[in-house]
């Protein structure tokens, strides 16, 4: 290539051989007088010689070659001086050169058109290790590796053969030199001819670029490494330039995309994203760029979506991040295919809601069934017992005093038929207290409150809220039942002397709290196998669109929490 510094070195070579003494004015008319005077002179000797007018020829002869004599003189002297005067110019000029050449930080070789090497600076001497006197006169070729010899004398001499002045050399591939010592090293040159006194010499003017190489070849190698580890990434890794065109593009991303590397690169981003996203895709990308916030998540909220090379669209986690590099912006994003992991979340999503509906169901035909038998029990069994209780009566006043045994035995299926009637009577409330469908949530709770104190001695207050606590069915009965496990709970496991219940409205909520003062229990300790009461109070709670909170510790009791929506009930 050439170099500014080299340039007018080149001109200086070529504007010389251009350069040609002119003749003076004066000069440019005294010379055809003197050319005419000469043929005038020769014309009369050659008359005089002829025999005609022998006497005036020669006088004439003789008067022009005096007339002549002083200006050829003259012009002889004229021309003599300014030879010279050109030789001085020429021999100044010549140093002047030599020295710049000499200085020059570039190495000059001058060689001549069999390329034997004529002149050899001191930079080049510095680049090849060789000194001077072992070069001159030596051809280009000692300077080059052998394996390039025959191409570059072919070069040179095609360059030769054109009128061209200069060019540069090896523009598309890079050239070597040899040194002395053998070892080959990288140039960049430009070279150029003109002619000396009919000789035709060519100059390369060249640079030793091993260290702008290296740092070629380092730079390279980074750039290699880096691609190897990305490769090695099991994430999508896609660099775009601030034009949103792809820079980098990882073999991770070959196969998420389905696209081969040497496409993507250089294909705008927007290949990979669905058309309907594209445009909100690129402003946000932009807008991202603008915040000093080197890295991000994007769509932390929701999964976005890809697009493959074959038209497919996937989910895709994702995180952006942007570096500037040279005035120019860089955005990476690091993505990942979870196609599976949201077909995974759906199927399990899709299971956990089978298996909660089931549960419902089956709840819900539990508790039917309960108060059915409940029923049955209280209804036919009740009203069998209370039929039996009358005729026993009956018999006891009429003819039961025949005999002690027998009125002994009479007054025994009285009792037994006492508490059979009680015995069918709690068990009947306990299966599902016919209150809670006949009288209502409030009548039902506070005869469970009365019923669990009257069983376990531990004192219990039920506060009850203003506002309507008529629930419907699958409301009240929850309700109920949360109170009825943690009541129970409370006697089975905390050796509480005092449990607070409390139902109150919030606004279209009912809010149930079950609080004890007994030993509490540690969360950490994790759900005891086979214990699923407080997992019933959370599927009961779920089903209504509700919430348990369960907030209990060692040594500071429990307090339990159900909140339901209940809508149709405001405050009163
Ligand atoms: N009121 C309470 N006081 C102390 N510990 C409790 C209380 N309620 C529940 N627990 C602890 O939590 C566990 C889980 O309760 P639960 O799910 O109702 O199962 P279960 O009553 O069948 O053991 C109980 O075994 C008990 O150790
Ligand atoms: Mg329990």
């Amino acid at each position: 290539m050439r170099d500014p510094e080299t340039a007018p070195l080149i001109e200086v070579n070529s504007s010389r051989a251009r350069g040609r003494p002119r003749l003076a004015t004066a000069e440019m008319l005294l010379f055809p007088a003197i050319v005419a005077g000469l043929v005038t002179m020769f014309a009369a000797v050659a008359s005089a010689l002829a025999g005609w007018h022998r006497d005036l020829m020669l006088l004439i002869a003789a008067g022009v070659g005096a007339l002549l004599l002083a200006p050829a003189l003259f012009l002889v002297f004229r021309m003599r001086r300014r030879s010279g005067a050109i030789e001085l110019a020429l021999a100044s000029a010549q140093a002047r050169v030599g020295g710049i050449v000499e200085s020059a930080m570039d190495a000059i070789i001058t060689i001549d058109s069999t390329q034997r090497i004529v002149h050899f600076n001191a930079a080049a001497e510095a680049a090849f290790r060789w000194p001077r006197r072992a070069v001159l006169g030596e051809p280009i070729e000692m300077l080059i590796p052998e394996r390039f010899r025959a191409g570059h004398r072919a070069h040179v001499e095609r360059f030769a053969a054109t009128a061209v002045t200069s060019r540069g050399m090896g523009a598309q591939t890079v050239i070597h030199g040899l040194r002395a010592d053998g070892v080959e090293f990288p140039i960049e040159a430009s070279i150029s001819q003109h002619e000396e006194g009919g000789v035709k010499l060519l100059t390369v003017i060249l640079r030793d670029i091993t260290r702008r190489a290296d740092a070629e070849r380092e730079v390279k190698r980074g750039e290699s490494r880096l691609l190897g580890i990305l490769d090695s990434a099991m994430d999508a890794i896609i660099t775009v330039d601030d034009r949103q065109h792809i820079v980098i593009f990882n073999a991770a991303a070959e196969a998420v995309f389905r696209c081969p590397r040497d496409q993507a690169v250089g294909a705008p981003l927007d290949w990979f994203i669905p058309e309907r996203f594209r445009s909100g895709h690129g402003e946000l990308v932009r807008r991202f760029g603008e915040f000093d916030q080197p890295s991000r998540r994007m769509g932390s909220a929701r999964v976005v979506t890809g697009l493959r090379r074959d038209g497919e669209e996937f989910p895709i986690e994702a995180s952006i991040s942007h570096t500037a590099e040279g005035g120019q912006k860089f955005y990476t994003v690091i993505l990942r295919d979870v196609t599976e992991r949201v077909r995974a979340e759906a199927a399990l999503k899709r299971s956990q809601d089978e298996i909660q509906s089931l549960a419902l169901a089956a709840s819900g035909a539990r508790e039917q069934e309960k108060s059915r038998i409940a029923r049955e029990l209280h209804d036919e069994l009740g009203q069998a017992l209370t039929a039996l209780k009358i005729d026993v009566g009956w018999l006891r006043e009429n003819g039961g005093r025949e005999s002690p045994e027998r009125l002994a035995k009479i007054e025994s299926m009285q009792r037994l038929l006492d508490s059979t009637v009680a015995a069918a009577r709690r068990i009947s409330a306990d299966l599902r207290p016919l209150m809670l469908d006949d009288l209502g949530l409030v009548a039902a709770c506070e005869w469970l409150v009365q019923n669990f104190t009257q069983r376990t001695g531990i004192a219990c207050e039920l506060v009850m809220g203003k506002g309507d606590f008529d629930l419907s069915d699958p409301h009240a009965t929850a309700v109920f039942r949360v109170l009825q496990e943690s009541l129970t709970n409370a006697a089975k496991h905390s050796h509480a002397t005092q449990v607070e219940a409390a139902i109150e409205r919030e606004g279209e909520s009912i809010v149930l709290t079950v609080s004890d003062n007994g030993s509490g229990f540690s969360h950490q300790a994790g759900s005891k196998p086979g214990s699923f009461g407080h997992l019933g109070l959370r599927e009961r709670a779920y089903h209504l669109g509700g919430s348990v909170a369960i907030d209990s510790a060692p040594g500071k009791g429990t307090r339990i929490e159900l909140r339901i929506p209940a809508p149709g009930g405001g405050a009163a």
